[in-house]
C-alpha cells in the first residue's frame, strides 16, 4: 500500500524523555491536580507575559467556563468562519450567536462587520485567530471599549503567535488555547485560558473543578475539565521544543509556498500580515475558480487519490450547520472563502520530501488539466 502523506501530526519526542515525568506521577499517586499541572501554568503564564493561565481539560470547556464567568446575557459576535467549538460555548451558555462576515485575505473576523452587528443585546466578541494568524485585535478592542463589550479570543490555533509585537493571550479579557494533537504546544488534549483578570481566573480554575473552591458548597454549576498531571507532563515536553517546533514549521510552510508558486504563480493563500508571527497550524490555500479554472473540491478530491491528505477548512462554515442554521445571516466572504479553501499537510517535524512529493502531485494536477 502506498503511504499516506497526513493533514498533520504531533511533533513529540523519543518515549525516553516523557519516562522519568510518567514514572514520577504514577510512583506518587498523584494523577491530577498536582506540581506538574502547576508549573506548565507557571511555563505558559511566563512564555505568553499574562498574569494568569488555566489548564483546563480542552480549549471548548476553557471557552464554557471564560463565557459564563464573565455572566454575559444576550448576543455574542462571532465568526462563522470558525470551527464549531467556537459556537459550542455560546450555546452551552444560554447566548445567541450572532453570525460576522471575515476578510477576504487574512480570513479573519471583519471589525467592520461586527460593528454593523452590535446590538443593545450585544454583551461580547468571541473572535477567532484563524490557522494561528491573530484577529485584528486593535480595531476589536476599539469596537469593544466604545461599546461596553466584553472580548473574548478563541486562540486554539495560535499558541507562539503574535501581532504587532504582542504575543497572542495578552489580547481582550481572556484567551482560550487548545493543547489537542494538531496544535504546535500540545498536551495530548487540553487547553488553556489566559487572562490578567484575577476574578476571571479564579472563576475558571474554581470552575474546571465542579466549582468547588474546597467547601463542597458551590457558588455555581461547574465543570469536570482538570488537566491532568499526565497531559501536563506531556505539555512540559512540548514547551521545550515549542520554540524548535515553531521554527521549522514557519520554514517548511515558506518553502512550501515558494515551491507551490514556482508551478503556479496565480495561486493565492492566507495573508499574513506584515507584523504577524503564525503558528501555521494551517497552511491554507485559497483556489480561486475565476483565475485558476478549477475548484478546491478537484484539487482535494485529486491530492486524494494520490494518498495526500487535505482538509476544507472551514466548510461547511458554522451559520451552515444544523444546530446553528436559524441563526443563519448573509455573510458573502464567508460563503465564498469557505467553499475556496484547502489546508495542506504541515507539521513542524515533515519530511522535505514530503513537501516535495506534495508539489509534485500538484504539478501534476495542473499537467494533467491542461491536457483535457
Ligand atoms: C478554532 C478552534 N476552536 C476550538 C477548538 C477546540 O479545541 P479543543 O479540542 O481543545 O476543545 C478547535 C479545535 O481544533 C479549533 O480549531
Amino acid at each position: 500500500m502506498k503511504k499516506t502523506i497526513p493533514i498533520t501530526r504531533p511533533t513529540l519526542e523519543p518515549y525516553a524523555k516523557y519516562d522519568a515525568m510518567f514514572r514520577r506521577i504514577i510512583e506518587s499517586g498523584m494523577l491530577t491536580n498536582s506540581s506538574l499541572v502547576k508549573e506548565f501554568e507557571r511555563q505558559t503564564a511566563e512564555y505568553l507575559g499574562v498574569k494568569h493561565c488555566v489548564a483546563v481539560s480542552t480549549c471548548t470547556a476553557g471557552l464554557m467556563l471564560v463565557l459564563k464567568g464573565l455572566g454575559l446575557k444576550g448576543e455574542v459576535i462571532i465568526p462563522s468562519f470558525t470551527f464549531t467549538a467556537t459556537g459550542h460555548p455560546v450555546m452551552w451558555n444560554g447566548l445567541t450567536p450572532v453570525f460576522a462576515d471575515i476578510k477576504p485575505d487574512t480570513f479573519e473576523i471583519d471589525p467592520d462587520s461586527v460593528e454593523r452587528l452590535i446590538t443593545k443585546n450585544t454583551c461580547a466578541i468571541l473572535a477567532t485567530h484563524v490557522f494561528g494568524v491573530p484577529c485584528e485585535a486593535p480595531a476589536l478592542q476599539a469596537l469593544a471599549k466604545k461599546h461596553k463589550l466584553k472580548l473574548i479570543f478563541d486562540a486554539a490555533h495560535a499558541f507562539g503567535s503574535s501581532r504587532g509585537g504582542i504575543q497572542a493571550g495578552n489580547f481582550g479579557d481572556a484567551e482560550v488555547f487548545s493543547c489537542s494533537p494538531t496544535k504546535v504546544l500540545t498536551t495530548a488534549e487540553g487547553g488553556i485560558v489566559a487572562t490578567n483578570n484575577d476574578r476571571l481566573a479564579e472563576f475558571c480554575r474554581r470552575g474546571r473543578n465542579y466549582g468547588d473552591d474546597g467547601t463542597f458548597d458551590e457558588a455555581f454549576a461547574g465543570l469536570s475539565a482538570r488537566m491532568s498531571e499526565f497531559h501536563a507532563a506531556i505539555g512540559l515536553r512540548s514547551m521545550k521544543r515549542l520554540s524548535a517546533n515553531l521554527k521549522s514549521r514557519r520554514s517548511r510552510a515558506e518553502y512550501f509556498k515558494k515551491k507551490l508558486l514556482r508551478v503556479e504563480s496565480r495561486l493565492q493563500f492566507q495573508t499574513i500580515p506584515a507584523d504577524v508571527e503564525t503558528t501555521y497550524k494551517d497552511l491554507s490555500l485559497f483556489v480561486d475558480e475565476k483565475t485558476l479554472g478549477y475548484t478546491r473540491d478537484e484539487l482535494h478530491e485529486y491530492f486524494k487519490i494520490n494518498n495526500i491528505s487535505t482538509r476544507k477548512y472551514f466548510h461547511p462554515p458554522l451559520h451552515h450547520h444544523a444546530a446553528y442554521r436559524s441563526y443563519g445571516r448573509p455573510v458573502p466572504v464567508t460563503e465564498l472563502v469557505s467553499s475556496s479553501v484547502l489546508s495542506l499537510p504541515l507539521y513542524s517535524s515533515m519530511p522535505m520530501k514530503d513537501i516535495d512529493h506534495v508539489v509534485k502531485v500538484f504539478s501534476a494536477f495542473i499537467h494533467d488539466r491542461k491536457k483535457t
